[in-house]
């Protein structure tokens, strides 16, 4: 699409949006020009807040399914629409509510700390859910001596094991995209740039690898918390591990400063279903409602409200 048909598509998304009463909420690996045009672009945690908090009648999430269906949890008196139905996410699709209910089994009084990353089934069979954003912080408020199963992305479990020092029950679960960063992609890196920072989501496969260098040039965050690191750090260059979109919001929101990706394939078919024209479409033909049966979605709001409470 050229850029002035891209503008006119914008211009007719915001004009629609305006008409309907509609919010759009973007995840920041979404296309640049969705992010471009949506009201509020973040993490999964930001955008779970936004969805809690707007007095919108209508909200249009760019982003994927599980994430569109924590927001018809949260707001269960507004229309929730995805413009793609199809947007799925590996991550959520590795463990079934069935399989949770097993694990649970054979853990009894074990506590469930469930990932974001989860059909609203699975959220229902969990005590707390959290995010990449405030995976620590969710953990450290469950007490000592409390089992805890940690589900389903094996990474950032292993990741939470090291920054909390308490042993977790791991579910073996992993993003391709993210799994697919490999140790090889940051070795590169490190001998070609050495001087910059690198910038890592715990969902990586080499995630382990990269805390292992234990030098303050390695981060591990969140989407949202490498745009703030970004901003605020004196540094000029970074390597950024994760999926690929959040290269346009970090050079729009930290301009002069160097951003590369540590690997090019880090791209997720599911979040890049969404384009401006299904957008439109969505907007337009008012489709496709998102929604959670009332008893699941019961089930698994005590789990989100906790997450989205934690800082
Ligand atoms: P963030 O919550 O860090 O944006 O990560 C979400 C995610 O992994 C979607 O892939
Ligand atoms: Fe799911 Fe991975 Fe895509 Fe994120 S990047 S939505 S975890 S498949």
């Amino acid at each position: 699409m050229s850029a002035t048909a891209t503008t006119a598509m914008q211009d007719e998304v915001r004009a629609l949006a305006e008409a309907r009463g509609a919010v759009l909420l973007a995840h920041n690996y979404q296309v640049p020009e969705v992010q471009d045009v949506a009201d509020f672009v973040g993490d999964s945690l930001g955008l779970s807040r936004e969805a809690a908090a707007t007095d919108a009648h209508a909200i249009v999430f760019c982003g994927v399914h599980f994430m569109a269906e924590t927001a018809a949890i949260l707001s269960p008196d507004k229309t929730v629409l995805i413009p793609d139905l199809d947007a799925g996410c590996s991550l959520a699709a590795s463990i079934t509510a069935q399989q949770l209910r097993d694990w649970k089994a054979q853990h009894p009084g074990a506590v469930v700390v469930s990932y974001v990353n989860t059909t609203a089934e699975v959220k229902a069979e969990s005590d707390y859910c959290c995010t990449s954003g405030n995976a620590k912080a969710v953990i450290d408020a469950i007490p000592a001596d409390r089992e805890i199963l940690f589900l389903p992305d094996l990474f950032l479990g292993l990741y939470l094991e090291r920054v909390t020092g308490r042993r977790l029950g791991i579910w073996m679960g992993e993003c391709h995209v993210h799994a697919g960063i490999r140790p090889d992609d940051i070795e590169r890196w490190q001998r070609e740039a050495p001087d910059a920072e690198l910038l890592v989501h715990p969902e990586c496969g080499c995630a382990s690898q990269c805390m292992a260098f234990g030098n303050d040039r390695t981060h591990i965050l969140s989407t949202e918390g490498m745009v703030n690191f970004a901003k605020s750090s004196p540094k000029d260059r970074f390597l950024v591990a994760t999926e690929t979109g959040i290269l346009h919001r970090l050079r729009k929101e930290a301009p002069g400063k160097r951003f590369e990706a540590v690997s090019e394939r880090a791209i997720c078919k599911y979040m890049k279903m969404i384009t401006l024209e299904k957008l439109r479409d969505s907007l337009r033909d008012w489709k496709h409602v998102v929604t959670v049966t009332p008893e699941v979605a019961a089930r698994a709001r005590g789990a989100i409200e906790r997450m989205v409470a934690i800082a």
